[in-house]
């Protein structure tokens, strides 16, 4: 079924209780093509053209709603309520402590990760057709939804626009103080080949500075200066160059996986541009947030299994989470991610396509 927006809608399965989760396709007048569905708000594929304009899906996924429903690598999710991880999965608000599920124990130091057990990936959006070739998915975070308090009243908007950006949207607002912190979470591979690694894509963050963490993968607090390391993408590098490199935040992470601090600006500027060097893909990040978490899927070992039957391996996407800083509930000298009733939440993060 097609909406007058050009927004095709289509049934993409049940949930295991029944209800039906529909399917959106947004294209654009270039061949650019994106699907997203109303479970988890997820980014299902997105297909643009390389340098000798042939398409390719260029995420990692899968191919039905079944699959995407056991998703543990978070693959093209939305995320929240808070994107990342909090220490020992606790905060504190207006001296009151809140408990949050230790869904995560990297190092073997337990904490909350992506939301909790049941976070806004996993959950039934609403979804429909905007007016300007795009999808809003809406939901309600009950007060006390995996131990976050207040009613968070959520908005998602998926935009593909003639521009060849694919601009991905989320709102907020709360009738009670809460952390709010929601994330994308696409893993990209531009070859449009998901069985390659992404070792040779090219890599550049508008980031002078990065969050170190420690062994449970939690910031330390310190700003740490890019210059003179293997986390400097001031200009660009491929991404396996010093992946391998005696570098403490790198055998910590397994690889890449922290967040940079993006250059102070005012609303969306630039943040990212990735680049395969093969197909000519380029894909640039634009964003409003404080940071972004280049992560390498250090964690993809070919146990998930998707799109085309294919075993998902280490380090064969990347994604690039525009976020609040991780851990910021507990770290006074990070941006605040609170959210206090009569404010509003709002990020928007920007991808734009190219090839040459
Ligand atoms: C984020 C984290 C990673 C990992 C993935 C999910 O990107 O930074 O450490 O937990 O999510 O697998």
């Amino acid at each position: 079924m097609s909406h007058p927006s050009g927004v095709r809608q289509e049934v993409f399965g049940s949930m295991p209780d029944g209800r039906e989760a529909r399917i959106f396709t947004l294209r654009n007048h270039n061949g650019l093509k994106a699907r997203v569905t109303e479970y988890g708000a997820i980014l299902v594929s997105m297909e643009t053209p390389d340098q000798a304009g042939n398409p390719a899906d260029i995420t990692h996924g899968f191919d039905t709603l079944e699959g995407w429903l056991n998703n543990p690598p978070y693959l093209g999710a939305t995320i929240g309520r808070f994107g990342n991880r909090i220490a020992n999965g606790k905060f504190t608000l207006d001296g009151r402590e809140y408990t949050l599920a230790t869904n995560n124990e990297p190092g073997g130091i337990p904490c909350h990760l992506h939301g909790g057990v049941r976070g806004f990936d996993k959950a039934l959006w609403r979804g429909r057709p905007t007016a300007d070739n795009g999808v809003e998915f809406t939901r309600v975070s009950l007060d006390g939804e995996e131990g976050y308090p207040g009613n968070l009243t959520v908005k998602v908007t998926y935009t593909l626009t003639d521009d060849n950006e694919l601009k991905w949207e989320a709102v907020a607002t709360t009738d009670a103080q809460t952390v709010v912190n929601i994330v994308h979470h696409t893993y990209w591979n531009l070859s449009g080949d998901p069985a390659t690694s992404i070792n040779d894509h090219e890599l550049m963050l508008a980031a002078e500075a990065y969050l170190p963490t420690d062994a449970g993968m939690i910031p330390t607090g310190e700003i740490a200066p890019v210059a003179g390391t293997p986390m400097d993408f001031t200009t660009p590098h491929a991404i396996g160059e010093r992946v391998e490199a005696d570098f403490e935040a790198l055998k910590l992470g397994g690889g890449y996986d922290h967040c940079w601090v993006l250059e102070n600006g005012r609303g969306v500027r630039f943040a990212a541009r990735v680049k395969d060097p093969k197909s000519g893909r380029v894909m640039e990040i634009f964003t409003d947030q404080p940071g972004i978490q280049f992560y390498g899927a250090n964690f993809l070992d070919g146990s998930v299994t998707g799109k085309g039957g294919v075993k998902y391996a280490r380090r064969s996407a990347l994604c690039l989470e525009t976020e609040g800083f991780p851990d910021a509930p507990n770290k006074p000298n990070f941006p605040s991610c609170v959210l206090r009733p009569g404010q509003t939440y709002r990020h928007t993060l920007i991808h734009k396509f190219s090839a040459g």
